[in-house]
């Protein structure tokens, strides 16, 4: 696909994720921040490209509002599911299903992605925007998404806080994961935490893809 073309259906993407209400009353120790739609769209449409969407099983773990779960729905996986730990985001991403209007359906399950809720699949890709690690007690958040995500799937692609890429690397190196891409995503985060002290500020992330075998 010409990189002109390739751009407007990435663009495209993100304005139908434009729609996907944020989380109502967003809980700090669980990190609930939504992907925004342009960082959304950025992987699913990497996701797409590599062959890792369509016909395949795609989870989001730790969905929140199901941002990354809806964008893949949008591009015509078997099946899409959604994790999230917390019952309260999952009802949000129901009403965001209603909106974006994908032609696969969506399942929302309550789980801790840490307890691996699900049979593996070499069919499965898992997109995910897990917590990371940054409030006190929640260290290592990531780390348990990138276990289960090994666990249960051929392939990951997963959005981690600047400054992580030796953890990633030595993580996917350890548990037979290979990383074959990774992007840097900057995005703006609105303030809505007591500990946070602009209106919004904004954070530097990085995006991996991982085979695993
Ligand atoms: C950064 S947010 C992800 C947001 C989501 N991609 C979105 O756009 O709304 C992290 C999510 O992980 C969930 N979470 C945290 N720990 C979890 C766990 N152990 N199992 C499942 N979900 C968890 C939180 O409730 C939160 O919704």
């Amino acid at each position: 696909m010409a990189d002109g073309t390739a751009g407007a259906t990435r663009r495209r993407l993100a304005q139908e994720l434009a729609v996907v209400a944020g989380f109502e009353d967003p809980h700090a120790p669980l990190e609930q921040y939504h992907t925004p739609p342009d960082l959304a769209a950025h992987i699913v449409h990497v996701a797409d490209l590599q062959g890792d969407v369509e016909g395949r099983t795609v989870f989001d773990l730790g969905c929140g509002t199901g941002m990354l779960a809806l964008g893949a729905a949008l591009r015509g996986p078997e099946r899409a599911i959604g994790i999230d730990i917390d019952p309260a985001p999952l009802s949000t991403a129901r009403e965001n299903e209603r909106r974006v209007g994908a032609m696969t359906d969506v399942s929302w399950v309550r789980g801790d992605v840490s307890v691996v809720p699900v049979i593996p699949t070499e069919d499965a890709t898992v997109l995910m925007n897990p917590p990371f690690g940054a409030q006190s007690g929640n260290e290592g958040a990531d780390r348990a998404f990138l276990q289960t995500a090994a666990a249960i799937a051929g392939v990951s692609y997963s959005v981690h806080n600047a400054g992580s890429e030796s953890f990633v690397r030595a993580f996917a190196d350890d548990n037979g994961g290979r990383v074959t891409h990774a992007f840097a995503a900057a995005f703006e985060l609105p303030r809505q935490f007591e500990h946070h002290d602009a209106d919004s500020r904004s954070i530097d992330t990085e995006v991996y893809r991982i085979e695993w075998t």
